[in-house]
């Protein structure tokens, strides 16, 4: 592919849905050879946006360009036909994981007509995805299933699967939510390959702002539905002006865990495996007003170990016991019975009632609450909805919106108000601040810790190790599905933690 100049820019444009200006008179552009960080609070309007230009919300007022000509972006073959190309928010939902990596990354040519016949050419599939994920110097075998792929191996056959057909925008929704930092680094290298290779533009919409500052070139911030500031990056620009940017005020993000009264032991899992392998003799304890860390690189196990424990995985061998008696939890209801609660990692799939409101989800984790004999209490709910829409900031026009109608971090937000309203004795959380922006973390942060205080056990899994040192009071490293070591937090490191991460058995020599 020769180095061309293209441009895509968008003038005055606007959409609204029922009660949500969504955008407001948006002007926008960006030339070939950048990758252009997306910026905004959840809810600000850079999904929405992203999904003008691919051709995903045709209803929008006003001009979108391509090289200086007006495009009518109505449909998503025009705008894959004119270059862009997008990865949505939630990897899961978009690749078939009984499909193999060659069918998923080919999917949208995998027919070819012959006249009157349609057959689809295997070997020449398989090459070209072949080829493709070579592109983006990726080493994955075609034949593999999707669903045996990791979430970063996800996201790249994604990846590849938009830049299969001639490719001149690429557009990455949140692409690095669900990866590691490792895993982070990897897609970074790629971006960077397809930007000196290829003079691709890449849009990049992410929540971390440090990955902001590490790859991109150029930022542009959105609030509520408009762009209100960018600027190219340079070696002065600091999170600290991008965050107040954002919010449109000062912030402060260092996030001072209150001290809580630790009392007895009170929840405890002992030699717990699953029966596939992934979690392998777990042993780990909990003190009432404790709040402990997993940590752990992506795929170390904590997920499975999450559920697990929730009996939404099925479990081998092992005990989990709470207040000193033995529970017997077969499946997550179960487990809801003994008061204890999950806010699962993928929240569309198992966080939230998708086509649910906001004030029955927020109700759904502990119905009994919000009723009276069978019925109920619509008063209830709605307080109780009207709460955490309020303490989470959750960015909704009424507490009756439906949550797929949500912006996906208000979504999340939603999946852990569920949780943390419902009355538990045990809270589980992985990773619940993924795709949420910096202001509502701090806020989770701070509702767990009323949690803690009093008297819960709260397990907290997250691979972000800077989070895990802020939250917790002690911290259990995972490799390979195994406990690598118990660190105190107040004495532990971002070091220490990972020297466990990648599977150390020596002890940190610091
Ligand atoms: N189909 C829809 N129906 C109603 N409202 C919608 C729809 N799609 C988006 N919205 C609303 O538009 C606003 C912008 O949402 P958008 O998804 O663009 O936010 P975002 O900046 O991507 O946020 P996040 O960081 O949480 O992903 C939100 O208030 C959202 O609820
Ligand atoms: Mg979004």
């Amino acid at each position: 592919m020769e180095k061309e100049n293209s441009t895509l820019e968008c003038r005055n444009v606007s959409i609204e849905f029922p009660g949500v200006k969504a955008l407001t008179n948006v002007n926008f552009s960006i030339g070939s050879g950048t990758i252009h960080a997306m910026l905004g609070a959840n809810g600000a309007g850079k999904s929405t946006l992203m999904k003008v230009f691919a051709g995903a919300n045709p209803g929008y007022t006003g001009e979108v360009l391509v090289n200086g000509e007006v495009v009518e972006l109505r449909d998503t073959n025009t705008a894959k036909r004119l270059g862009i190309q997008i990865v949505y928010q939630e990897v899961d939902t978009a690749l078939i994981g009984s499909m193999s990596v060659a069918e998923n990354v080919m999917i949208n040519s995998l027919v070819m007509d012959m006249g009157k016949r349609q057959f689809v050419n295997w070997p020449n599939i398989r090459k070209r995805a072949k080829e493709t994920l070579e592109r983006l110097n990726v080493h994955l075998n075609v034949n593999e299933l999707c669903s045996n792929l990791s979430l970063a191996e996800k996201q790249m056959v994604l990846i590849a699967r938009a830049i299969v057909h001639e490719c001149k925008f690429l557009i990455l929704d949140e692409p690095t939510a669900p990866l590691s930092d490792t895993e982070t680094k990897e897609l970074f290298k790629m971006v960077r390959h397809l930007r000196e290779t290829y003079n691709m533009t890449v849009i990049f919409i992410t929540h971390r702002l440090y990955e902001v500052l590490e790859v991109c070139d150029a930022y542009t911030v959105m609030r509520n539905g408009e762009i209100v500031g960018g600027a190219p990056i340079t070696e002065q620009t600091t999170t600290k002006e991008i965050v107040e940017m954002m919010l449109g005020h000062s912030f402060d993000e260092s996030f001072p865990k209150e001290a809580t009264e630790i009392g007895e032991e009170d929840f405890e899992v002992s030699h717990l495996c699953d029966t596939e392998g992934m979690v392998n003799d777990v042993s780990i304890h909990c003190r009432k007003g404790e709040i402990i860390g997993i940590a752990g690189l992506v795929g170390a196990g904590k997920t499975e170990l999450c559920k697990t424990i929730f009996g939404a995985m099925k479990a081998g061998s092992g005990e989990v016991k709470l207040h000193g008696k033995t529970l017997k939890i077969k499946n997550p209801s179960d487990a809801v019975k003994e008061r204890i609660a999950l806010v699962p990692e993928e929240r569309r799939k198992e966080g939230v009632l998708i086509t649910e409101t906001v004030e029955f989800n927020l109700a759904a984790g502990s119905l009994g609450q919000f009723c009276n004999a069978s019925f109920v209490n619509r008063a209830k709910t709605a307080a109780n909805a009207k709460k955490y829409v309020e303490e989470l900031g959750i960015k909704t026009p009424t507490i009756k919106q439906v949550v797929a109608n949500l912006s996906g971090g208000n979504q999340q937000k939603v999946a852990v108000g569920k949780w943390i309203a419902a009355d538990s004795d045990v809270y589980i959380f992985d990773e619940p601040t993924k795709g949420v922006d910096v202001n509502a973390k701090t806020e989770i942060f701070r509702l767990i810790n009323d949690i803690a205080k009093l008297g819960k056990c709260v397990i907290y899994a997250s691979s972000e190790n800077q989070e895990l040192l802020s939250i917790s009071d002690r911290i259990y490293v995972m490799y390979d599905g195994k406990i690598m070591a118990e660190l105190e937090t107040a004495k532990t490191s971002e070091d220490e933690i990972m020297h466990y991460s990648v599977g150390a058995t020596e002890a940190y020599a610091g």
